[in-house]
């Protein structure tokens, strides 16, 4: 994820794209670069870091031009650096590009050109447009796009700049998103509409598959093979703050309901045509992945949660036995490490010290650490001798969201692949299993359906004090991020148990008044978790239950509330069952008038042990 912008008109260019990338910045903020064409030629600025480096960097070295495009990035192939930076250029400096999005047949291309004479600037997947445009330097520019967008396979949202058409952006979009603002005598292109806003309020959506010639006279949208497209056009109602949340009141609705999206990006390019799963990333040695007795993993806060996930998924599917630990835990407990054990650390930010920590001293014991995160080269990538990534952009709101769906679809993938490379379940059951993972972005997009239900029962809680969260096995972890999510945005006291020990002394705390939502997704445990519910619910607890599609009835007889989330094989159900929960910790806080995106007390990164 990141931002692009994009400016053809009157105007100095400049004007328009550093407020407009300003305004993207919370897309990504790797880095942040623009391509002017003016009377010289085309230049390019490009800084690591924040737009503000960028604009000390044109303040120092001003440049001019009425034509130009400009990004904001947020890494997923190179380092972020300035050479990673973008707009990317072609051999001879007449093209530029930005790019929002993955090119998955990066590597290919990029061999080829090489074999053909290119030398390439930078590490990343997005080069290879600049120079397969070049390729293209006797085409008009807008049949270059188009060909090479049959070439690119990916998502891609692209604006491109040639010297020889000065007064043109050519843009693409299939996947990443990218929308057109019609001006007057002027127009502009962006991933969203706030780099805009402030200029024109007319909009237009660009289709997949679709290239928009854009000069400042007119836009013009044709398909892959040039034949023009008709154009919708309206009229956006929404201030500037409210479209940097894409028309959410918080960042957090916004990241709760970007989670199919984001989980189609996380799996993007990862499960090959044959249903096989690969990592191209990982670099990890097979012999190591054969060779391993025993798995650690290892977090904090809901990333725990997704370890505690892992455990199940891996021991079930590999018969690895599997330890987790609170990272903050880890090293105090003087565990038993060896060059045999695979240690996984899991961290969003990737800047978790107590994270770090425990896999530094991973590490020293001889352990091969994978590191799963969502920041590209942050200090866990670095340390860890292969990483993993979640796909899912920034995210700002406090409480996790999207980074721990992707957290928990990545962790799946990665003990099938274990499986798989261990030859520990027959292909048949891990083509199932995978083809349920694919199928996620679609559930989650159901359940997203249920918010209304949600905050209907919610309504009446808003001076509830007492919550439990409970489940077994696969749905245990479920409880136990529910429980948290509702601590943290709400401040409301809640707690995430067994459903099976509560019988061991909390069920004293459960009288009238008190909120029991049981999660009973998993076949494995179902009828005993709903055993244990009876028991709450005997003690006067109101019953809240998440269950599958079609199992409504059955717990229709104990149950004040049903919440029904879309079918999928057991552990990768509980992705399903997660949104309701968050959802309800969301509307509880909203109802409470509190800050959601920033509650108090917490930080979204701790680096501090
Ligand atoms: C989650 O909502 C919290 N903000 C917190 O528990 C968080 O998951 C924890 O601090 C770990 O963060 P990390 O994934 O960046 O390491
Ligand atoms: N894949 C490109 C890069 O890493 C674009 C990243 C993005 O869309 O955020 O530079």
């Amino acid at each position: 994820m990141c931002g692009i912008v994009g400016y053809v008109g009157p105007r100095a260019a400049l004007d328009v794209l550093v407020p407009g990338l300003e305004g993207l910045e919370y897309r990504g903020y790797d880095s942040a670069g623009v391509a002017l064409i003016g009377a010289g030629g085309l230049t390019v600025t490009k800084t690591a870091g924040r737009m503000a480096d960028l604009v000390a960097a044109l303040d120092a070295e001003p440049i001019t031009g009425s034509v130009g495009i400009g990004h904001t990035r947020w890494a997923t192939h190179g380092a972020p650096t300035t050479g990673n930076a973008h707009p990317h250029r072609d051999c001879d400096g007449t093209v530029a590009v930005i790019h929002n999005g993955i090119v998955e047949n990066w590597a290919a291309l990029r061999a080829k050109l090489i074999a053909n004479g290119h030398e390439f600037a930078s590490d990343t997947d997005t080069e290879v447009i600049a120079h397969l445009v070049e390729d293209r330097a006797d085409m008009d520019l807008a049949d270059a796009v188009r060909d090479v967008m049959k070439l690119a396979d990916g998502s891609l949202a692209i604006a491109v700049v040639r010297t020889d058409e000065p007064k043109r952006i050519v843009a693409a979009r299939r996947g990443s998103p990218l929308v057109i603002g019609r001006g007057d005598g002027e127009n502009f292109l962006a991933s969203d509409i706030p780099a805009f806003l402030r200029h024109t309020k007319k909009v237009i959506a660009v289709d997949d598959d679709r290239v928009v010639d854009l000069t400042a006279e007119s836009i013009v949208i044709t398909d892959l093979d040039g034949n023009e497209t008709p154009i919708s056009e309206r009229e956006i109602e929404w201030d500037l703050e409210a479209a940097e949340k894409g028309g959410y009141p918080t960042f957090m609705l916004k990241e709760i309901n970007e989670q199919p999206t984001a989980i189609t990006d996380t799996l993007r390019g990862r499960i090959d045509g044959t249903g096989r799963i690969e990592f191209s990333e990982l670099e990890l040695d097979n012999k190591i992945i054969r060779m391993i007795d025993k798995v650690f993993v290892i977090a904090c806060g809901t990333s725990y949660h997704a370890a505690m996930m892992a455990k199940y998924a891996i021991e079930r599917w590999t018969r690895l036995p599997v330890e987790i630990d609170i990272a903050s835990e880890f090293r105090y407990r003087d565990p038993v490490l060896d060059d045999r054990s695979l240690v996984i650390g899991i961290s969003q930010s990737g800047e978790t010290i107590d994270t770090l920590a425990a896999i530094r001293y991973a590490k020293a014991q001889g352990a091969t650490v994978v590191g799963l995160s969502n920041v590209v080269d942050s200090a866990l990538a670095r340390d860890a001798d292969a990483v993993l990534y979640t796909r899912c952009g920034p995210e700002i709101g406090v409480a996790a969201t999207k980074t721990f769906t992707t957290q928990l679809v990545m962790l799946q993938l990665f003990g099938l692949y274990l499986a798989q490379n261990r030859g520990t379940l027959d292909p048949g059951t891990i083509g199932n299993l995978v083809a349920a993972i694919k199928e996620l972005p679609q559930t989650v997009e159901r359940a997203l359906q249920l918010e209304d239900q949600i905050r209907g029962m919610t309504g009446e809680w808003a001076d509830t004090r007492d919550f439990f969260f409970l489940g077994r096995a696969g749905d245990f972890p479920v409880a136990m991020e529910g429980a948290l999510k509702l601590k943290e945005i709400a401040y409301v006291r809640a707690e995430g148990y067994p459903a099976g020990e509560m019988k061991h002394g909390p069920i004293s705390l459960i009288e009238k008044g008190v909120v029991v939502i049981g999660i009973a997704t998993d076949s494995h445990v179902r009828a005993k978790t709903l055993s244990n519910m009876e028991e709450m619910k005997a003690r006067g607890g109101t019953i809240v239950m998440v269950v599958e599609e079609g199992d409504e009835d059955e717990v229709a007889s104990v149950a004040d509330h049903v919440i029904a989330v879309p079918n999928s094989p057991d552990l990768i159900c509980i992705v399903n069952a997660v949104v309701p929960l968050q959802f309800l910790a969301y509307h509880i806080a909203n109802a409470k008038g509190l800050d959601v995106d920033k509650p108090r007390n917490l930080a979204k990164t701790v680096t501090v042990e």
